[in-house]
Parts: structure tokens; sequence; C-alpha cells
């Protein structure tokens, strides 16, 4: 049975919630069976990460359940910034109760000393039912002692990396630190490798490594379900190394854009049709990339299943499987270019390679997309392709590297073309598909980006790359 986690219409209140067939049953097993028992089921459930990774939620839940540190924290990563990606809201939007109680459960298994949801300030209507769903079960008891906090961060990109993400819940900038939550988790103080973190206890409270789960939205709220009808029951979903189900979304070169849960294993091109209305009348699909962290699926691979062994197959990944379509009317120079920018953008600096490199890149690719590029601007821009994620904190740089060097790998005629010609063969607008909302089979993308300077200040009119820039 497919479809457990998107409703056909919102839970609208908690009591709606109880109504339904799993309303809270979750916690009661959970309860019922204990921490460590909890924590084996969701092991034995094979859940995987669904905020682009696929890392086995039990195996984290054990790893810092394990650990003999006073303090342990969880976070749920609700920052949704990847582009092509908008499953998160759309599960906010229709039954945030079930993230609640999954946080919940959570909470009990890892035994936390408290737990924080993290969203974007801007996403205003997601906030407001999240609030409401905590105050309710809140107030009738079903949170317990576990205190839940709710966090509104920044709008930029690196907010959802998982380093950046607890730097935030400090009340800092999204800079990504040197080590990961399981490692130096929220408010730490340990001394790690002679450096020392720089986050403050809250009051009263003592140091510590404080070891962190980092749950996506749409992770959590899986395990209520998983607890409540077990784990044999999610098995029988999906494929042996990627079960369950996914909330895909499907933007771009579609005709209805939009979000469905289909059961992993779904061939691409089948949740192309489902989520997005399939291709525009009379046109094929080109391109397909999951978000602008992983290399393109190309047409010949559109039957690929919806699973992360399937993606890594043929060369890509899963991602958070919010997948942006391109058509044969797309330019793969443009799209190489608007992704390249777009990372260069949102890159922090922290690392002058990851910086630098993808800022030399998209300026390469803005010339050969202008028909001004040459055989050299080739050259260096594979040369920096190299270089970009020397010393790399985190995953960005990598993802610079991944998506554009797949684009020049996977057309390379098309690069060639605009060389010849001196301009682009075809010249139409393949804007990034950086989502402010989605609904009704229409997608908004965010119009500010293109005005966002690499020092994360906005300029009147959006500005092409110069060489001084960098
Ligand atoms: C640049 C960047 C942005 C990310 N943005 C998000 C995001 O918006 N939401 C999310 O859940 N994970 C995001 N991630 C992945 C998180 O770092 C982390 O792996 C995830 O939240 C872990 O949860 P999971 O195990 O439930 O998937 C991002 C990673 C990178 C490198
Ligand atoms: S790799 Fe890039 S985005 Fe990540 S911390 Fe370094 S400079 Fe920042």
């Amino acid at each position: 049975m497919a479809g457990f986690l998107l409703p056909p219409v919102p839970v609208r209140s908690f009591d709606e919630y109880l109504a339904t067939d799993t309303g809270g049953l979750g916690l009661q097993r959970a309860t019922e069976i204990g921490p460590r028992a909890t924590i084996e089921e969701i092991t034995r459930s094979g859940l995987r990460g669904r905020g682009g990774g696929g890392f086995p939620t039990g195996r984290k839940w054990a790893g810092v359940a394990s650990q003999a540190d006073e303090r342990r924290y969880l976070v749920c990563n609700g920052a949704e910034g990847e582009p092509g990606t908008f499953k998160d809201r759309a599960l906010l939007r229709a039954n945030p109760y079930q993230l609640v109680e999954g946080l919940v459960i959570a909470a009990f298994a890892v035994d936390v000393s408290g737990a924080f949801i993290a969203l974007k300030a801007s996403f205003t209507e997601e906030l407001e039912r999240l609030t409401a769903a905590v105050q309710e079960m809140q107030a009738a008891g079903i949170c317990r002692d576990c205190t839940i906090t709710i966090v509104r961060g920044p709008d930029e990109y690196l907010f959802g990396e998982e380093k950046a993400l607890l730097e935030v819940i400090e009340g800092k900038s999204p800079l990504p630190r040197l080590f990961p939550p399981h490692e130096h988790g929220l408010f730490a103080t340990d001394v790690h490798s002679g450096w020392e973190g720089s986050g403050r206890p809250p009051a009263g409270v003592a140091g510590g490594a404080n070891p962190t789960v980092v749950n996506n939205v749409e992770t959590l709220s899986n395990v209520p379900h998983i607890l409540a009808r077990g784990a044999d029951w999610f098995r029988s979903m999906g494929t042996e190394r990627s079960p369950g189900t996914v909330v895909c979304t499907v933007v771009g070169d579609v005709a209805r854009p939009g979000v469905a849960e289909v059961e992993l294993g779904t061939p691409l091109r089948e949740a192309i049709d489902l989520a997005g209305g399939g291709p525009l009348p009379d046109r094929q699909v080109k391109a397909v990339f999951s978000g602008v962290a992983n290399p393109v699926v190309t047409v010949e691979h559109l039957d690929v299943a919806l699973a992360h062994d399937a993606f890594e197959a043929v060369g890509s990944g899963l991602g958070a499987a919010g997948f942006i379509v391109f058509d044969d009317t797309a330019c793969m120079v443009e799209v190489a270019r608007q992704f390249s920018r777009f990372l260069y953008v949102e890159s922090c600096g922290q690392c002058p390679p990851c910086k630098r490199g993808s800022g030399e890149v998209t300026l390469r690719l803005q010339r050969i997309e202008a028909g001004t590029g040459t055989e050299d601007d080739i050259a260096e821009m594979v040369g920096w392709l190299d270089k970009v994620t020397d010393g790399n904190r985190c995953y960005l740089a990598v993802e610079e590297q991944l998506v554009v060097r797949s684009v020049l790998t996977a057309f390379p005629d098309e690069v060639a073309r605009h060389l010849e010609l001196g301009r682009c063969p075809r010249p139409r607008p393949a804007p990034l598909a950086k989502l402010v909302d989605l609904r009704d089979g229409h997608a908004t993308y965010d119009e500010d980006h293109p005005r966002k300077r690499p020092d994360w200040t906005y300029s009147d009119r959006p500005e092409l790359l110069t060489e001084h820039d960098l």
C-alpha cells in the first residue's frame, strides 16, 4: 500500500490525526517495546534518510544512542533548499502530526535532552501548521517531557547542510562547522583535535560533545507508520536496499509540476508522469537532474528505478527525489551555467577552492553560452573542476564537480556547437528551479536568486559575472 505519508486531504487537527488508521499508535508501540527495540525496529525496516544522502536511519540513531555523553540532541531538518524539491513542505502542509510523532519517538529512542525542528523563516504556511500541531500535541501530553523548539532559519542553501544547520540553531550564520553532528553536536564545548567549539551551552547546562542526530522531515514522518505497522510491512514496499515509498517532486519541462508519493523501485519515467503530468506536448525528455547535487540522468536511463543503488548504477544519485526535467528544446550549457552559478553564489567561501573554483567554472560556462568561449575556456574549466573539492568542508563543492562534469561528458556536442556557431543554438530560458511555492500544478521559482551576489547580498538587477568578481 503506497501513499501513507501524503493523505488525499490535509489532516487539520490532532483529533483528526488520531482518527486515522495509525495516528498515535507508533508512539504507543515504541513505549511498550522500549528505546533499544524501537531502534532495532527502525534498523530492521531498512529506512534510509530522505534528505539526500540515504544514510540508514537506524544505524544513525544507534550510533548516537550508544555514546556515553551526558547529553544528546535531535534535530529535524526542514530547511528544504535543494532546487527541484518541495516534498517536505508538502508533507508539513498535509500532515505535520506524523512528523511530530516521529520526532517524539526518535527523541525517546535516542534519549535526547531536547529536540529542534528547523525551517526557513520564509515557510510561513508550514511554520503555522507545524506550530499549531506541536501546541496541540503538547497540550494533549503526547510530547511528554520532550522539549520541542521550532527554529526559523535563513534562505541560504547551506542552511540545510547539517553542520551549518547546527550553527544556525546556535544563533550563528550557516557556515558548515568542521565536525559532523554525531561527533560535535549542539551546544558542544568539547575540544576536538585542538579546536574548541564556540557554541555556548544553554544557561545552567554543562558542555560536552553532545552527539546529535539530524534527520530530514520525510525520514521522521515515516517513523510512526513503521512502528505502528511493523518493519515487515514497510519492507513489503520498495526494493531490498531502498524499502518504502518516496515523496518525489517533479518540475521543469513538464505538463503539471507537482509532488507525489510512489513506491521506491518505480521507474523514473513513471514518476515523471505521475508527479509531473509527463513531458509537454510534442517534446522529448532530454535530461533529468535530482536537484543540483547529482550527475545528470540522460534519456537512455529514463526507466531507472527510484532506488539508491539503481541511480548509482547509471552514474547518478537519488538525492532527495526532487527531479528537474529538461526537454529537447533546452540548452544544456545554459542548464550547467545556472546550476554552477547557484552553487557559486551559495558557497560560503570557507574553503577557497570551492568558492573560487565554482566561480571560475561559472564564468567559463557563461562565456561558452554567450558564444564567446574558446577551447581554452573548456580546458581551464576542466582544470578547475579537478581542484574545486580540495580541502572541502562540506559536500557543496562535490556537487559542483559532479553536476558540471556530467553535463560536459554527456553533452560534448552541445558545448562544441556553441564554439562553432559563436552563439547558443537553443536560446530559451532555463531558470533555476529554486522553488518558492508549488501548488495546483504550478511551480513558482525564486525570482530574487538571479540578483543574489556571491557575498549573499542582493543587487538591484541580475548581473553577469566578470573576472573582477572572482
Ligand atoms: C549543501 C547541502 C544542502 C542540504 N540541504 C538539505 C535540506 O535542505 N534538507 C535536508 O533534509 N537535508 C539537506 N542536506 C543533507 C543534510 O546535510 C543531512 O544529510 C540530512 O538532513 C540528514 O537527514 P537524513 O539522514 O534523514 O536524510 C543538505 C546537504 C548539503 C551538502
Ligand atoms: S565546501 Fe564550499 S560551501 Fe562547503 S564549507 Fe567549504 S566553501 Fe563553504
